[in-house]
């Protein structure tokens, strides 16, 4: 691990991960496995933040997205991949960091205003609410990460995490470095309702789809709004199913379907068959090794404590440097 820079991302965990998520993040995530010291956790106390009336499902939904990470290429021997609340040292850091952290720079934070609208069928004015970057700073610097793997809607909490990080600096000494964030390319793939991929929509495929759920999610896509009938020529630039087959057809699929959906050689029934067939088999691998991982649950259970185990070493660490600083 020496000499590699260290980088650190989560997730929480609301629900089985989609194709959205592998191509904004997990993907990414899985690359720089070779060229990072990478630390990936599932923030399932950051879940309770906008879930804590419900959350009966959120235990199973980590176990799931840890299944989903190994399954889609996380390396437990490469990366350190843990659980959030399995590491207290989080919880007392945060703690430290509230008492220095002004309400202002919490009330102002665009996500949270953004949420609070969003979510209106949700009470979120709690405490915990508010303080969502105070305990993300505390993941953050917790392993003095020197980046973050975010899309654009989490830099104004990375950008809250330097802030922090420089004011415990400023009040008790250079313990944490600030980190970056490094900004993840939003997919152009979305839904099959060409909505932004969302399991809220009810229009993402899931990496743990079957073919034939994949079959029928894909049977369902929408097209070019503008070709009606397949006497229609289309317009490959504007159909996400196009976009599908950018990432997962062969070059030549998608220059012939490129010419012959402009002249109306080909249908969509026809495009979309081909295109499920691609993704199935893109998605085969994944599928295999969930089934692997999914009868083997000692196994995963070990991923999850060697994980823990690695991160709560540095953790405490951490924590011994704070009490230090601040001289408790
Ligand atoms: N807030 C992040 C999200 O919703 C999840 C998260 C929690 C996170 N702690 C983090 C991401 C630390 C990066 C680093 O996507
Ligand atoms: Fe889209 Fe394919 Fe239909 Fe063209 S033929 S509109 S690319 S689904």
């Amino acid at each position: 691990m020496t000499g590699k820079k260290r980088i650190l991302s989560g997730m929480r965990p609301t629900g089985p991960l989609h194709l959205g998520n592998l191509h904004g993040a997990l993907n990414n995530w899985i690359n720089m496995q070779e060229h990072y010291d990478c630390f990936f956790f599932i923030a399932d106390w950051h879940a309770l933040t906008s879930d804590y009336e419900d959350t009966g499902n959120i235990a199973e939904y980590v176990r799931n997205m840890l299944i989903d990470w190994l399954s889609a290429g996380l390396l437990p021997d490469k990366s350190t991949l843990f659980i959030q609340s399995r590491i207290k040292e989080h919880a007392e850091l945060f703690l430290v960091l509230s008492m220095i952290t002004p309400v202002p720079w919490l009330e102002r934070n665009p996500t949270y205003k953004d949420q609070i609208v969003q979510l209106s069928n949700k009470d979120l004015s709690t405490f915990g609410f508010l303080g969502y970057p105070v305990l993300q700073a505390a993941d953050i610097i917790m392993y003095k990460a020197y980046g973050v793997p975010v899309g654009v809607d989490q830099v104004p909490h990375v950008e809250i995490t330097r802030e922090i990080a420089r004011r415990f600096n400023y009040f008790y000494g250079e313990v944490f470095p600030e980190p970056e964030s490094i900004l993840t390319q939003t997919p152009k793939i979305l839904g099959i309702d060409r909505r932004k991929m969302s399991k809220s929509y009810n229009n993402a495929i899931f990496l743990s789809d079957s073919p034939d759920e994949i079959s029928a999610k894909v049977a369902k896509m929408l097209t070019d709004p503008q070709r009606a009938r397949k006497s229609d020529p289309g317009d490959p630039d504007v159909c996400n199913v196009y976009e599908f087959h950018k990432l997962y057809s062969d070059s030549q699929n998608v220059e012939r379907i490129n010419r012959e959906c402009r002249t109306a050689e080909i249908g969509c029934v026809e495009c979309k068959e081909i295109m499920a067939r691609h993704l199935i088999n893109a998605l085969e691998p994944m599928r295999e090794k969930r089934a692997y991982y999914e009868t083997r649950p000692n196994l995963v259970d070990e991923i999850i404590e060697d994980g823990c185990e690695k991160a709560r070493k540095v953790a405490r660490q951490t924590m011994a440097e704070v009490k230090a600083a601040i001289k408790i």
